[in-house]
């Protein structure tokens, strides 16, 4: 699936200052998702991996309840990392048998709640699952348990958002520990999982693949260990997520098409009913579908720099302003009405958000066409990890989401702007 193009991008927006009643003046900042795009990236998942695979989308890349409404009709699951985050799945109808809980500080009292419930756990250690093993000798659950091993197959090109190499705070190490989790096995026949993640963004399709592999070749062996002993075997793999997207023009994306087909060709048991096949994709699921737009409330000159002062910063683009060189978005103009502006000359600008603090930049330089106070800044592919992860710093108002449909054109109001007294509330 291509990416949205500006062309796009100006048509949809104008046609939203156009809607009566959609935006208004107090809107200095809107985020747009295009729900046919998000449902065309879950069509691929349910087209590429096998039929009965549970496609457990990351809430933390995107945790707005009507976007969980949405994609739960197209029969996915959700993959939570806390409490709060189950109950947003909850929240939004999905099964307890359809949510899985990740997380490496759950306590004992999350874990009972998971189990009372039924929703699936996947431990980060060993002492997670005698936590696990002493609820189960008193009690029954429907949860599927399983436990997250971490292959060790090394760092990718952003090791803040790596998880697998030789040294994680997640998962057990199998170097370390290979003979204790068989053991574990062994002697747990409610253990029947495990679960892997590489890392978000950064990860190439061969570290994806060698740490299916690791894992893969653990889960034969043990399996064949306990058949042998006539004893339950593994049936549930986790791949996690990790696929990379583009977030440049003319980059080319990792395709799921063809992870899928090294997946199946390399480990083919995991395409038939040997297996449960899960995984947890949350930005290849989101992150082209949306953008993000301001109003430029002032363009101030300083000798050679042109700054363009707008209503979005480190607030939502966390990562963007602390680590400005390994994370990037487009970055265009639109006039006042809305459409593509383009007057010949460039020049590079310096995007700022309107945080209190230095580091407060989008974009530290970007060609330009010149830029007036009351244009648009468009921000491309912000639809994971970006409002999800909002900073309360300067108590800046959430902007109203805005969803629409290629198919419709219509619009819906996903989350409305954030209130003022809602601030007040949250620090109250
Ligand atoms: C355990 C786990 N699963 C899934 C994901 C989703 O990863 P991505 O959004 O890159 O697909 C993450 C994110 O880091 C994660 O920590």
């Amino acid at each position: 699936m291509n990416r949205i193009n500006i062309e796009k991008i100006s048509s949809i927006f104008q046609s939203a200052l156009k809607t009566e009643n959609l935006i208004g003046r107090e809107d200095t900042a809107l985020i747009f998702y295009d729900m046919t795009f998000v449902e065309g990236r879950i069509g691929e998942l349910k087209t590429l991996f096998p039929k009965g695979a549970l496609h457990a989308v990351a809430i933390k890349a995107n945790p707005l309840i009507s976007n969980l409404k949405f994609i739960k009709k197209f029969g996915v699951g959700a993959e939570a990392a806390s409490l709060p985050e189950i109950h947003l799945a909850l929240e939004a109808g999905f099964k307890p048998a359809r949510i899985m809980f990740d997380s490496p500080a759950k306590t004992k009292e999350e874990i009972i709640f998971a189990l009372k419930k039924g929703i699936n756990i996947n431990a980060d250690s060993l002492a997670e699952l005698e936590l696990i093993k002493e609820f189960l000798t008193r009690q029954q659950s429907k949860s599927k348990i399983g436990i997250r091993i971490n292959p060790q197959i090394g760092t990718g090109d952003i090791p803040e958002t790596s998880v697998a190499g030789e040294y994680s705070k997640f998962g057990v190490p199998i170097k370390e520990y290979r003979k204790e989790l068989q053991k574990y096995f062994f002697e747990n026949d409610w253990l029947r999982a495990v679960h892997l993640h590489i890392g978000s963004q950064g990860i190439s399709l061969e570290m994806l693949l060698s740490g299916a592999k690791v894992i893969y070749d653990f889960v034969s062996e043990t399996n064949g260990i306990l058949l042998k002993n006539s004893k339950k075997r593994i049936e549930q793999i986790d791949i996690g997520g990790g696929l990379p997207v583009s977030y440049f023009a003319g980059d080319k994306a990792v395709s799921l098409k063809e992870y899928c087909g090294r997946l199946r060709k390399n480990f083919p048991d995991l395409f038939t009913s040997k297996f449960k096949l899960v995984t947890e994709f949350g930005r290849y699921v989101y992150a082209n579908s949306a953008w993000a737009v301001s109003r430029v409330e002032y363009v101030k000159t300083n000798g050679q720099y042109k700054t363009a002062v707008i209503h979005l910063g480190a607030d939502m683009f966390l990562r963007k302003a602390y680590m400005p060189d390994k994370w990037h978005h487009e970055i265009f103009v639109l006039d006042k009405k809305g459409r593509i502006k383009n007057n010949g000359k460039r020049e590079n600008y310096i995007i700022a958000g309107p945080l209190c603090f230095a580091g407060d930049l989008i974009d530290r330089k970007v060609l330009l066409t010149e830029i007036d106070s009351g244009d648009f800044i468009v921000i491309k592919d912000v639809g994971a990890y970006t409002l999800s992860m909002w900073s309360r710093y300067n108590s800046r108002q959430i902007p109203s989401v805005i969803g629409y449909s290629n198919k419709s054109k219509k619009f819906q109001i996903l989350k409305k702007r954030e209130e003022i007294n809602k601030i007040v509330e949250f620090w109250s």
